[in-house]
């Protein structure tokens, strides 16, 4: 058996990898490169460029490994760039998921796990969110992910095929091994963009805004560490492969931190200070947006081994030195 991971050289999709792998499973990864890096992709896996929406490619890869289980991480994620260009986002996220569904029913695959997004619920308040809640993206990006949650949601009634979509609050850190982490240029989540600053990639950065309804006027949310995201998709994946219905579930802590507590964690982890400019609102920012998790705990049997801001970014900055190194070293 082996799983079929799309989007496996980007940032969540290769700490997949590195997971299945590490649990001893055979990868095979789908991605075209676009934004991922062959590098990101661990060497046991094994690496097909191409696009999920290539029917014959997919039911090939699928035949020839018979994969039982897809992971499907591919797809677009900015959530400004999908509002200035909403018809790219519904072709890449969901009319190319509805392919690759397609794909998946035709060739027999009983087992797809979907990475989804707490963009789905829209702007929600300071309480913990759960997965009843009001569904009202405020993007193309929410719409496009709702939108496949629910072709999932439909096939999985007509066919034989059951899913797990996992609504994913903000991920960030890196694999403690340092074997990949956040590679992508020009990001713009905040821990990231806090530990470019830190090593001096910018010159300063920005809070996005200051008068906000929380505790210090600066948005929350909740940060979850990618390798305890891994994780809760390889509980997904052993839940349905034993049988298990399908399930939405949110991936968080539940429990927010603001713009400022992530700064002063960077800070302590750098050991020195860096720059920071208080600025204006971010269009479309919510005040807070924090999971109700006790599903993906009852259901998955998740349980956090990295709920820690301190140690997500410790993590995310080590890798950032790794990436600096690597650069200088490509010249
Ligand atoms: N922020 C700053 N300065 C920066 C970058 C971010 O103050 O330079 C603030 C933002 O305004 C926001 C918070 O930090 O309040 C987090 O911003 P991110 O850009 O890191 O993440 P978002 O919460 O905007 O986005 C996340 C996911 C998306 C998902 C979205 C929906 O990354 O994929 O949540 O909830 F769609």
């Amino acid at each position: 058996m082996t799983v079929l991971v799309t989007g496996g050289a980007g940032y969540i999709g290769s700490h997949m990898v590195w997971e299945l792998l590490d649990a001893g499973e055979n990868v095979v990864v789908l991605d075209r490169l676009s934004t991922g890096f062959e590098w990101a992709v661990a060497p046991e896996a094994k690496l097909v460029v191409g696009d999920v929406a290539d029917g014959e490619l997919v039911g090939s890869i699928i035949r020839e490994n018979k994969v039982d289980a897809i992971i499907h991480f591919a797809g677009s994620i900015v959530v400004p760039e999908s509002v200035a260009d909403p018809l790219a986002y519904y072709e890449n996220n969901t009319s190319k998921t509805r392919t690759l569904i397609e794909t998946a029913v035709r060739e027999g695959v009983p087992n797809f796990i979907f990475s989804s997004t707490a963009a789905v619920y829209g702007g929600a308040g300071l309480e913990p969110v759960r997965e009843d809640a009001r569904l009202a993206p405020e993007s193309p990006y929410g719409l496009s992910k709702l939108m496949s949650e629910w072709m999932l949601r439909d096939a999985s009634l007509a066919h034989d095929i059951r899913y797990t979509a996992l609504r994913y609050f903000n991920v960030a850190g890196a694999d403690p091994k340092g074997r990949t982490g956040q590679s992508t240029p020009g990001a713009t989540h905040l821990i990231k963009v806090a530990c470019e600053t830190a090593l001096g990639k910018r010159p300063f950065m920005q809070v996005f805004g200051t008068d906000y309804p929380t505790p210090d006027g600066t948005c929350m949310r909740d940060y979850i560490h990618v390798s305890d995201l891994a994780a809760a998709h390889r509980l997904a994946l052993q839940r349905l492969r034993d049988g298990g219905q399908s399930l939405v579930a949110n991936c968080g802590y539940s429990h927010g931190y603001s713009v400022l507590e992530v700064i002063d964690s960077v800070r302590r982890a750098f050991g020195h200070d860096f720059e920071v400019r208080m600025g204006d609102r971010r269009a479309g920012d919510a005040a807070a947006v924090v999971a109700n998790s006790d599903l993906a705990r009852s259901e998955l049997g998740w349980t956090p081994q990295r709920d820690d801001l301190d140690q997500i970014v410790n993590d995310a900055l080590a890798w950032e030195r790794i990436l600096t190194s690597k650069n200088s070293a490509r010249g």
